[in-house]
């Protein structure tokens, strides 16, 4: 029998009246929510979770992070995501290691807000020593830590022997973190896969070899190279590196809702979840996540309305940020806010070309209007 729990939140709309100096709330809407169950953090999550993470000698006051996503995890969208979970660790896109050591001006993906904390700088290469000079250059930008990435499935990146193409080269990997660390003060962490192939499944002694050589933290996203992105990610194995390993380990995949993050957690023992293609469209779900992990209580989730509010937030600051090819690179974040409400469909259309902020903006304030008001 499915248990029913129906929650009455009390959406209060305060809208101020002034009448003969008394002041009266003219209305205040229910909304009524059904939910199936009702989620609830065992005593000893409650535990885990009450304490903060130890990435080396740092501690970070939140168990869910934001990982690092190429063309999207930019200072803008940092920006959104840290206003929900301001705790949170949340990463840069990854940077070429090899293309820093050639230029003089670091790229704008390396940019950081002065306050942003705790915050990643992630880099991707197979050379150790253009890793150390990179990651050098990472820490005096304001990186808490430096993370590698041998996760990248992309032929581009596997090809030059980065990214995923680590699995199955463990002693280079190995080389780069021990070098890397020598090269830093800052805790060295690594985000990967569980092998290249359902064949290949090398994340116990790949993961055992990246803290020996002086990682202080691993992230598992638990597909393999070959997986790409579909299929379901097998959190058992990420379970099982956490048997083996002292460090950290962060389960990765298929973190869709808070729902997901809290099953994660309790079938894989790990020691935080990271959020991934959850977050586009949608910067709220880390910090849901966060709260749920810190109070045992869920967020009322954003209306339509208020997604695309961000969504008109989000365009605007991407064009304050880059110009023109902020609205460019703003068009497939539109279309990732558009979903989930009538007409969701002709919007995406629209916002998939648009050209200026105010088109945008029109476009979305139109959608706006014919939506019900909560
Ligand atoms: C558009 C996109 C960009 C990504 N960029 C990066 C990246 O720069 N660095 C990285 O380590 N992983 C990157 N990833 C992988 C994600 O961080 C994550 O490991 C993967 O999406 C699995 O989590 P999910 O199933 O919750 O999406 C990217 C994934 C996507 C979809």
């Amino acid at each position: 029998m499915v248990e029913l729990n129906i929650l009455l939140v009390f959406h209060q709309k305060l809208v101020k009246n002034i009448i003969n100096h008394g002041i009266t709330v003219e209305y205040t809407d229910i909304i009524i929510q059904v939910r199936s169950t009702m989620l609830t953090l065992s005593p000893e999550l409650k535990q885990k979770l009450a304490t903060p993470l130890k990435i080396g000698d740092l501690e970070v006051k939140s168990r869910v992070l934001q990982s690092p996503l190429s063309g999207v995890t930019d200072l803008v969208f940092r920006r959104l995501v840290r206003r929900y979970a301001p705790d949170s660790m949340m990463y840069t896109e990854m940077v070429n290691a090899t293309g820093l050591h050639y230029v003089k001006q670091l790229p704008r993906i390396m940019e950081i807000d002065p306050n942003e904390r705790p915050i990643s700088i992630q880099l991707f290469d197979c050379r150790p020593d253009f890793l150390a000079e990179a990651a050098q250059k990472a820490v005096a930008e304001g990186a808490d830590t430096v993370d590698i990435n041998m996760g990248c499935p992309v032929n581009k990146i596997t090809k030059n022997g980065g990214g995923s193409s680590l699995l199955r080269d463990p002693e280079t990997a190995e080389a780069i973190v021990r070098r890397v660390v020598q090269a830093v003060d800052v805790p060295v962490t690594v985000k990967t896969r569980i092998g290249w192939t359902d064949k290949e499944i090398n994340i116990l002694d790949f993961g055992k070899r990246m803290e020996d050589a002086g990682a202080k933290m691993i992230t598992v996203h638990g597909r393999t190279r070959s997986q790409g992105y579909t299929g379901p990610a097998k959190w058992e194995w990420i379970r099982r590196v956490k048997e083996v390993l002292s460090i950290p380990v962060i389960a990765n995949g298929d973190i869709f809702s808070v729902e997901a993050a809290l099953r994660c957690l309790e079938e894989t023992g790990a020691d935080g979840v990271m959020c991934s293609r959850g977050t586009l469209g949608y910067p709220f779900l880390v910090g849901e996540v966060d709260y749920f992990f810190k109070t045992g209580v869920e967020k009322i989730n954003p209306t339509p309305i208020e997604r695309l509010e961000c969504a008109k937030e989000h365009l605007r600051a991407l064009w304050e940020y880059k110009g023109e090819s902020g609205v460019c690179q703003a068009r497939k974040h539109l279309t990732w806010y558009a979903k989930g409400f009538p007409g969701a469909g002709e919007l995406r259309g629209l916002l998939a070309v648009v050209e200026t902020v105010e088109q945008g903006c029109d476009a979305i304030d139109r959608a706006i209007e014919q939506l019900p008001a909560s």
